[in-house]
C-alpha cells in the first residue's frame, strides 16, 4: 500500500508524458494529411486547367498521364482523411478554383510548377508512410 502511493506520481507523470507524445504524433499526422491532401487537390486542379488548354495538342496525352497519377494521389489522401478522421483544409473551395486557373493560366510554366508541387507532396507522403 505504501509503495503504491509512493510510485503514483511517477506513474501519473508517465501517463501524462505518453498522452502528450500521442497527442503530438496525432497532430503531426493530421497536419501531414491535411497539407498533402491540399497539395494533391491543387495538382489535380492544375492538370484539369492544363488539359482544358492543351488537352487536344500533341502533349495532351502526357498531361493526361500525369493528371491520372495526381488523381490516384488525391484519391489516396481522400481515403486517409476519414481513416484518420482528419478535417480537410478549409481552403478546398479556393484550391478547386485557384488550381484550375493556375493550370490554365500558366501553361508556359506548367511542368516546373506541377513537378515542384508533386515532388513536395510525394516527399511528405513518404514521410507519412513511416508512421
Ligand atoms: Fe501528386
Amino acid at each position: 500500500m505504501f509503495q503504491s502511493r509512493m510510485y503514483r506520481p511517477i506513474i501519473q507523470q508517465s501517463i501524462r508524458s505518453y498522452s502528450s507524445q500521442v497527442s503530438t504524433k496525432r497532430a503531426a499526422i493530421e497536419r501531414i494529411i491535411r497539407v498533402d491532401h491540399a497539395g494533391e487537390l491543387g495538382a489535380d486542379r492544375i492538370y484539369a486547367g492544363q488539359m482544358a488548354v492543351l488537352g487536344k495538342t500533341s502533349i495532351g496525352p502526357v498531361i493526361q498521364h500525369m493528371w491520372d497519377q495526381e488523381k490516384a494521389h488525391k484519391a489516396k489522401f481522400e481515403e486517409l482523411i476519414p481513416q484518420y478522421r482528419v478535417r480537410p483544409t478549409v481552403l478546398v473551395p479556393f484550391w478547386n478554383v485557384a488550381g484550375y486557373v493556375l493550370g490554365a493560366g500558366t501553361v508556359g510554366e506548367q511542368l516546373s510548377c506541377t513537378a515542384s508541387t508533386d515532388y513536395y507532396v510525394t516527399t511528405r507522403y513518404n514521410l507519412l508512410r513511416r508512421y
